[in-house]
């Protein structure tokens, strides 16, 4: 099985504050530091971590070099990814003393996919291959239908949720991986279970792993559900412990894991994320996930 990532590629300015900037205020920060992220590298990043071979494909702009060497370092293959004339992907984002941050995303080269590209790069990959998508790009509603008709197993993260996300054919997904926030967006209910339940009854051969922060992550397929707590750690940055647990999740289920043991290496490997600053340096190591 070959692993596809269509995704996207950010620099990430990250600034801590005391808190988080609000409307019509001016607030000073006194630390920022440029790292590599986006959902798209982070999770590509966290899959070849994790062991797994993975082609990542999407667009850089003209100062995108780092982003390419980046994630070449980490061994995901980026033979197709793409230069392009402007300018990258890049957030702003706001870390406060808790550890919770805000991000502001402007989109870039990630949203200039056309779908040309999207088939030249998908005519390399054949049923049974997984495809990972998040919603950082633009034409998902043509990756998702392209990648159904090519049968290939498509995992989703759902984020960030935006009205693009419900111009989708969702039932095409195998594989929803997201946060509460995400769940409530698309379920319409706050309540965990219900949530579920909802997502249970719409996509019914989909499996479905939800977040829940410091109440752990649940796995829920056909009405089959297991619960995994968290591994307590001193969060200092949040930023990509999502991506983590996406790209440790699927490598676990590609090695063949039960899901409550896929749950257990995502959460825990999460869990080192948080502990660290940044995106991409925050993602650990396989060798440091010993559990
Ligand atoms: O999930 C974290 C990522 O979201 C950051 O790296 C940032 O680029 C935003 O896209």
């Amino acid at each position: 099985m070959k692993v596809l990532n269509i995704g996207s590629l950010n620099y990430d300015y990250v600034y801590q504050v005391n808190h988080i900037v609000r409307e019509g205020e001016t607030i000073l920060s006194d630390d920022m530091q440029t790292f590599c992220g986006g959902k798209g590298l982070n999770q590509s990043i966290a899959l070849a971590k994790a062991g797994i071979k993975v082609f990542h494909a999407g667009l850089v702009g003209e100062e995108g070099t780092l982003l390419l060497d980046t994630c070449k370092e980490f061994g995901v293959d980026t033979s197709l990814i793409q230069r392009i004339a402007g300018k990258s992907g890049h957030t702003i984002i706001q870390v406060d003393k808790k550890a919770q941050n805000s991000i502001l995303l402007f989109g870039g080269a990630n949203q200039s996919l056309t779908r040309e590209m999207i088939e030249s790069w998908m005519a390399q990959f054949s049923a049974g291959d997984l495809l990972l998508l998040q919603n950082e790009v633009n034409e998902l509603p043509f990756i998702i239908e392209t990648a159904s008709q090519q049968e290939l197993f498509i995992a989703l993260n759902p984020s960030p949720f935006n009205e693009k996300l419900l111009a989708c054919d969702l039932s095409k997904v195998s594989l929803f991986l997201l946060n509460e926030i995400e769940g409530e967006q698309i379920s319409g209910e706050k309540d965990a279970n219900r949530m579920l339940a909802v997502l249970g009854e719409r996509y019914p051969e989909a499996k479905v792993i939800l977040t829940l922060g410091e109440r752990g992550s649940i796995y829920y397929e056909r009405n089959e559900m297991i619960q995994q707590g968290i591994f307590p750690a001193k969060a200092v940055d949040t930023t990509a412990a999502g991506d983590t647990f996406t790209g440790y999740f699927i490598a676990s289920m590609i090695e063949g894991l039960l899901p409550q043991r896929c749950l257990e290496i995502a959460s825990y490997a999460s869990s080192l994320a948080v502990s660290r600053m940044g995106a991409v340096s925050s993602i650990p190591m396989r060798s440091e996930v010993i559990l």
